[in-house]
């Protein structure tokens, strides 16, 4: 995990790890683990990156908030002006509470409830990614009782592979995303035609922890091309969203740098609009690439555990705090806070859930004591959100970081709210 801005963030000094200007250990005292701990100006670095990228362009960064939606972070990016992707009502609710705008807004999600779309309608949204024409006839319907129009855009699937894990691809043929790109200008057509819709943009996103630019292009030229068609077809196209995607180093990917990324499918772009003399507006969706190495969880070591094939640390964070490497196989790297002169061995690091999926790392050269603290980094996106009580665990708290100063952007669930909705049977 060595992004330039998350590495100035998270820092080690004298052999302990520093979250900006605050121990990793003393967080971890004061809090207790599983602590989820994120920097701010990891996460200003990042949203830089973008912004810095885009001014002077017409282009617009929504954060993802499906990667981290604590309203500390979420207010971190509303602050800088951004704008949100959202997936759920739940989801615009938060962007409302953490100082977002509805007018800001792109309302992703290929199964979107009537409830939903209405109050989306009502709060103002920019534009809402459409997936399909049974949710077309739906939006319509909806804005057609409120006497309005919907802003809509076509999430189109291009049909390329992302070259990323099977699960977060998602704009191949055969995943459920997106209107077939063979299908997509009749779809325009019949948008086009609702009497309570407004055609404004076209979108894809061709997956997750995307290391190349070259799949981009590939889903722009593609997208560009259905643009000229749906243009020859009388709707124009006010905006093109590429969706979000851009991967992060969790070991030793080598992502594009985030400002040469936005450069180049801006440039794309414009050529094309250059050509045809139609400027347009770029939107993109970025979620881990704001989010991921901005953020760590801490775990306090409760056993070491030595066996037969292997050694074992069982640590007090488990799969229903970070469920990506259960679900995903995906690594994180794993680090002691304080470093000790133990002798090295190899751990799995797991968790004490009662599932043999329930781990955190595999095979980890450790040099550790029961009772010490690792961070387990890159753990800003996708983290806490998919999180869960399984076992019946309350959940991390999250503390945001900014210099010296320590916010508790959300507290430690307790026991009693787990169940605090259930009733047992009456007499
Ligand atoms: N826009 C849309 C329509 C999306 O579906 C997603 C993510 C994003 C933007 C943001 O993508 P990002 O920039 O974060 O890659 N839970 C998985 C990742 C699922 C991604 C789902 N869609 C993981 O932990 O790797």
């Amino acid at each position: 995990m060595t992004d330039s801005a998350s590495s100035h963030a998270f820092h080690r000094d004298h052999g302990t790890l520093f979250v900006e200007g605050v121990s990793a250990a003393d967080l971890a005292a004061q809090f207790g683990t599983p602590l989820y701990v994120y920097s701010r100006a990891a996460l200003s670095a990042a949203w830089h990156a973008y912004a810095d990228a885009c001014a002077g362009r017409r282009a617009k960064v929504h954060v993802a908030v499906k990667a981290n939606s604590n309203l500390a972070v979420l207010n971190v990016f509303a602050r800088e002006g951004a704008g949100f992707d959202i997936v759920s009502a739940g989801e615009l609710a938060r962007v409302l509470a953490a100082g977002g705008k509805a007018a800001d807004v792109v309302f992703s999600g290929v199964g979107k409830t009537a409830r939903e779309m209405r109050e989306a309608l009502e709060a103002g949204v920019k534009c809402f990614n459409v997936e399909s024409i049974p949710e077309l006839d739906r939006l319509n319907d909806v804005a057609g009782q409120l006497g309005m129009r919907a802003p809509v855009s076509l999430r189109v699937n291009p049909d390329v592979d992302p070259k990323t894990h099977p699960y977060i691809s998602t704009g191949l043929k055969a995943n459920k995303f997106g209107v077939a790109f063979d299908e997509a200008r009749a779809t325009y057509r019949a948008a086009a035609a609702m009497p309570h819709l407004e055609v404004v943009g076209i979108d894809c996103h061709i997956g997750s922890q995307i290391t190349e630019i070259s799949p981009y292009l590939d889903a722009i030229d593609k997208v560009l091309e259905l643009v000229d068609q749906i243009e020859a077809d009388g709707t124009s196209i006010r905006h093109i969203d590429v969706g979000g995607g851009l991967g992060i180093r969790y070991d030793d990917e080598t992502p594009p740098d985030i400002g040469e990324f936005v450069r180049t499918v801006l440039d794309r772009i414009d050529a094309h609009s250059a050509k045809t003399g139609k400027a347009r507006e770029v939107y993109f969706e970025p979620g881990r690439s704001l989010v991921g190495n901005a953020g760590l969880l801490l775990t306090t070591v409760e056993f070491l555990k030595p066996g037969a094939e292997k050694n074992f640390a069982i640590v007090d964070a488990a799969m229903n705090d970070l469920a990506r490497p259960a679900m995903y196989d995906a690594y994180h790297a794993i680090e002691p806070v304080a470093e000790r002169a133990a002798p090295a061995q190899t751990y799995d690091v797991v968790g004490p859930v009662c599932e043999s999926g329930d781990w955190l790392g595999r095979a980890r050269t450790l040099a550790i004591e029961a009772g010490d603290v690792l961070a387990i980094r890159s753990a800003g996106a996708y983290g806490f959100v998919m999180s869960s009580n399984y076992n019946t665990r309350a959940r991390a708290a999250e503390i945001l970081v900014d210099g010296t100063r320590v916010h508790v952007a959300r507290e430690r669930e307790d026991v009693a709210q787990l169940f605090a909705g259930e009733r047992v049977l009456p007499d």
